[in-house]
């Protein structure tokens, strides 16, 4: 039986990369799809795609940074499809400088969309799924919010911060029927590099949008908290904290 056949799925970032992969497989499984994000055209061809699949889409144009429009698009979700069964927050972006070079504007604008609009549309989904008792939440945090990396201090924090409300929050629905998963990937190829400012050596892709969305899925099924892309990400990220002091060191000299 296809645990997401007939499933309302809210997907933001879905109009590229990892958020698009993710609906268009959706799509196959045989969800109903919601998806948000800015640039309506794209946003449009991911519907297309979807439809195309067979998949019922509808689209909603929304600035995550902007709590407003976040507050508009809990209404419109709700008002005219009601709880979604599975929310997948992916929408996100990173800049790659010194902290010093980073704009105030994008310190705050990155924990608009990686952090807090991820907390807004939980806090209005789950006392709902609750009542229900089902329910599914992915937050698509990264590696580096598990190890913080050099010259991403704005976009390392957004993402800590994204997993500890994960974390936290998966205590609290323990024994319901609600889970919620962090997906954490390593360098995917997406347009994740040209989206931000990226001063430096880019670094090597290893993955694939697809694979995020498979670990997506699979986080759901197997109601894995934490799942890393590729795998041995999440080793790689125990081993450097069980190092302390040198597994820094080793980074810091990586870096120069
Ligand atoms: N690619 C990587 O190497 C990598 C690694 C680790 C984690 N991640 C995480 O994976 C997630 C998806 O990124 P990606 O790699 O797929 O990058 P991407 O191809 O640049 O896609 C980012 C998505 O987020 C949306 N978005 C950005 N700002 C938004 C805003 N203000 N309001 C609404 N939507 C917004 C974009 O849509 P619009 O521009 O249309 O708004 C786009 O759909 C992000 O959270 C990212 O941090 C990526």
């Amino acid at each position: 039986m296809n645990p997401f056949l007939n499933k309302l799925v809210l997907i933001t970032g879905a109009s590229a990369g990892i958020g698009r992969q993710t609906a268009l497989d959706f799509a196959d499984e045989g969800a109903k799809l919601l998806l948000a994000a800015r640039r309506s055209r794209e946003l449009a061809e991911t519907a297309d795609e979807a439809s195309l699949r067979n998949a019922q889409v509808f689209t909603f144009q929304c600035d995550l940074s902007d709590r407003t429009a976040r507050d508009r698009l809990i209404e419109q979700v709700i008002t005219s499809h009601g709880i979604p069964d599975i929310l997948i927050n992916n929408a996100g972006f990173g800049n790659y400088q010194l902290f010093t070079e980073e704009s105030i504007a994008d310190v705050y604008r990155m924990m608009e969309v990686n952090y807090l609009a991820a907390a807004h549309l939980i806090h209005a989904f789950l006392p709902e799924m609750l009542k229900r008792n089902s329910g599914s939440i992915v937050n698509v945090s990264s590696g580096a919010g598990k190890v913080a990396m050099p010259n991403m201090a704005s976009y390392c924090a957004t993402k800590f911060a994204l997993c500890a409300l994960t974390e936290s929050i998966a205590y609290e629905l323990h024994k319901t029927g609600v889970t919620i998963h962090c997906v954490n990937p390593g360098p995917t190829e997406t347009e994740f590099f040209q989206a931000g400012i990226w001063k430096g050596t880019l670094p090597r892709r290893k993955a694939g949008a697809a694979d995020v969305s498979l670990a997506i899925r699979d986080a759901i099924f197997k109601d894995k908290l934490y799942s890393y892309v590729p795998p041995k990400r999440g080793l790689m990220a125990v081993v450097f904290h069980l190092l302390g002091p040198y597994g820094r060191k080793v980074l810091q000299r990586k870096e120069k």
